[in-house]
């Protein structure tokens, strides 16, 4: 299976022009990489910049979606609105978003949402903490299946999860994840998956690890950890740093 890179812009850069720059670099690198998809997801309205630049190994996502379809929603961008500017992904249940208040039902309606439109949801799951009796990992069970409820298991197939322990991310991470905590949260997630539908949808569904991502770490995550993908922050910001991350896991 190709791996899955997400580069997730977050709210940067600060110009029209400097997104012109980071879209073509970041296209120019994945004329070259193999085997991997990347899937850019810039600001909304960054995302009209992408048409100049398009090319089939770049797929397109947003960092979040509404859990409405439309009207009087102020600020508000719908699935539909996304898909017609030509993008097929969207983050949803990020770290930052969670800290600002979004619960597992308000992603579950997001998640809902995106599916109803054929948009596929990049779903990020992870506890802020780790305390040693293992209670993160009935944290992350509830996430899962809080946010996956209702969703039918013919629609599996379009699910990302992205594993993103809170404290891992950013510029305020107190230390990096190892890959052996990236692989014991996979698999586990994969139960999870397995218990709520079967064997063969926990086998498939690709599940990537976010959370300072770096060239270094990055071939770690993906030969220690298994990871079917990386979510790339800061690093996706910086053409080089992108370029050495698909590289080393190319
Ligand atoms: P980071 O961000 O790579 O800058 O830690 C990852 C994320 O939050 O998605």
């Amino acid at each position: 299976m190709a791996k899955i890179v997400v580069a997730n812009w977050k709210m940067n850069p600060q110009s029209k022009k400097e997104a012109e720059v980071l879209f073509k670099s970041t296209f120019l690198l994945a004329k070259v990489s193999q085997n991997t998809k990347i899937i850019v997801c810039p600001p909304f309205l960054y995302l009209y910049l992408s048409e100049k630049f398009k090319n089939k190994k770049v797929l397109l996502g947003a960092q979040n979606i509404s859990k409405e379809e439309g009207g009087s929603h102020t600020g508000e961008v719908s699935p539909k609105m996304l898909s017609d500017m030509g993008a097929g992904f969207a983050i949803v249940g990020h770290g930052e978003e969670r800290s600002l208040g979004e619960t597992n039902k308000i992603i579950n309606e997001k998640i809902l949402n995106l599916l109803k439109f054929k948009l596929s949801p990049i779903l990020c799951v992870g506890e802020s903490t780790r305390d040693k009796e293992g209670s993160y990992l009935s944290f992350v069970e509830g996430q899962v299946k809080g946010c996956l409820l209702d969703v039918p298991k013919a629609q599996m197939k379009n699910i990302i999860i992205a594993y993103e322990p809170i404290w891992a991310i950013g510029a305020s991470a107190t230390r990096e994840a190892t890959c052996e905590e990236f692989m014991e949260i996979k698999i586990f997630i994969k139960k999870v998956i397995s218990d709520i539908y079967d064997g063969k949808i926990a086998h498939s569904i690709p599940i990537l690890y976010g959370g300072s991502v770096n060239p270094v770490n990055a071939k770690l995550f993906v030969d220690g950890g298994k990871a079917d993908g990386l979510l790339v922050g800061r690093d996706s910001l910086d053409p080089k740093k992108l370029g050495a991350i698909l590289n080393t896991i190319g």
